[in-house]
């Protein structure tokens, strides 16, 4: 399966058509926002067209189909075998953060997040009014780490858990024994788990376990996922919620329904169906080979070139969490040898909070070309060469 960078600019693609009006600068290789730069597996392409092809487009079902697809998935990639009813729909995995928070806990409530933390996270807790407990994550010699005496110590304060799984940006796979320690902390302080597996298709280093599968979380966790990140149609805005227990169930979808969008997105439905398939799976594990040799050619070009960046081994997801710190430079000279001085886009790990100082987070999700031409803007950039 051949993997190539299509042209973007002028689709409306926040990644490629926003980064003028974000960065002020009109010369930017985009390798920032998390979706990627390669077209969706052709099963996909074709269901939208199929449904495109009928001209009406009006309120559509959740039928059949889109459950026994989710189902399917779970059943092949995560040995999960999960009941159609404990699925909730939803149009954002970030939405359903919210609707967490909302429906599960009260103004005032600690929150526990694991920083540095894809930013939603915080906005979500604070935006709600409720209180930010952080679990800084620990990085030693290249590797993070859970802070477990602070872990237990948050969690006795705590109502919820969102936990990142696999961990954006730091791209760490959780291991069975670090879920269950977690896990087993949070039920014995009635903490319940969010646990955002958004990248969970993406693991480079094991298989990933979802923590809803363990006997200590099945009862306190909701799992949230969608085939947006993974097939590449994060602009369809589907995503779903597992909840097997019923009475959280409840009280989340009373809290959804107040939102009123208790319908399906016709393309969206017809896009999760084909994704969730054979085909999405064999085409899922020709993207995993391109990124994998894409994170190793990163590592080389970086380890021979420019040593003073060192890569976060990439445990999961499309993207690299690089560590600039011996580059000796304040995240805003960062910034400036990044934007101003090698002409790339990236996200400035200072906005993933505090803990993010001093780091780059480099989305990997396109050709070899474009990123072996940004790795030489780099190098040219911080050989001083250019100004
Ligand atoms: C961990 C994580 N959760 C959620 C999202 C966004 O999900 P959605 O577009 O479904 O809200 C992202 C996107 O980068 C992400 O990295």
């Amino acid at each position: 399966m051949l993997f190539e960078a299509i042209e973007r600019k002028g689709t409306g693609a926040i990644k490629w058509d926003d980064t003028v009006r974000r960065f002020a600068r009109e010369d930017l290789l985009p390798l920032w926002v998390a979706d990627m730069d390669f077209a969706a597996p052709v099963a996909v392409q074709e269901a939208l067209a199929q449904r495109i092809g009928h001209p009406v487009y009006g309120y559509s079902l959740y039928d059949d189909a889109f459950f026994e697809a989710i189902q399917w998935w779970y059943a092949h990639h995560f040995d999960w075998t999960i009941e159609r009813e404990w699925i909730v729909p939803d149009h954002g995995v970030v939405v359903s953060i919210n609707t967490a928070i909302a429906a599960l806990t009260d103004v005032g409530d600690g929150v526990m997040i694991q920083t540095p933390i894809y930013p939603p996270f915080m906005t979500a807790v604070e935006s709600n009014d409720r209180t930010l407990l952080e679990n800084r994550l620990h990085y030693e010699a290249g590797r993070y780490t859970i802070d477990w005496e602070d872990f237990e110590a948050k969690a006795r304060e705590a109502s919820m858990f969102l936990l990142c799984s696999p961990h954006n940006p730091t791209t760490r796979a959780w291991n069975s024994e670090e879920l269950q320690r977690m896990a087993a902390i949070c039920r014995d302080n009635d903490v319940l788990i969010v646990a955002d597996e958004i990248h969970s298709d993406v693991v480079h280093v094991r298989k990933h376990v979802p923590i809803g599968t363990l006997p200590q979380a099945r009862e306190i966790t909701l799992t949230l996922h969608a085939p947006s990140k993974t097939f590449n149609i994060a602009g369809l805005n589907q995503s779903y919620v597992i909840i097997p227990d019923p009475e959280i169930r409840a009280t989340y979808r009373k809290r959804f329904a107040q939102i009123g969008l208790p319908h399906g997105n016709p393309l969206s439905i017809a896009a999760l169906t084909a994704a969730y398939s054979p085909e999405g799976a064999v085409w899922l594990e020709a993207l995993m080979e391109y990124l994998e040799d894409n994170i190793a050619f990163v590592r080389a070009y970086l380890g021979e070139y420019l040593p003073q960046i060192v890569p976060v081994e990439t445990e999961a997801t499309f993207l690299m969490w690089l560590d600039c710190r011996a580059l000796d430079r304040d995240d805003a000279q960062l910034e400036h040898l990044f934007f101003d001085q090698a002409r790339l886009a990236l996200n400035p790990g200072i906005s993933f909070g505090q803990a993010g100082s001093g780091f780059m987070r480099l989305n990997i999700g396109t050709s070899r070309s474009l990123l072996e031409q940004a790795l030489k803007q780099l190098h040219v950039a911080v050989e001083g060469k250019r100004g």
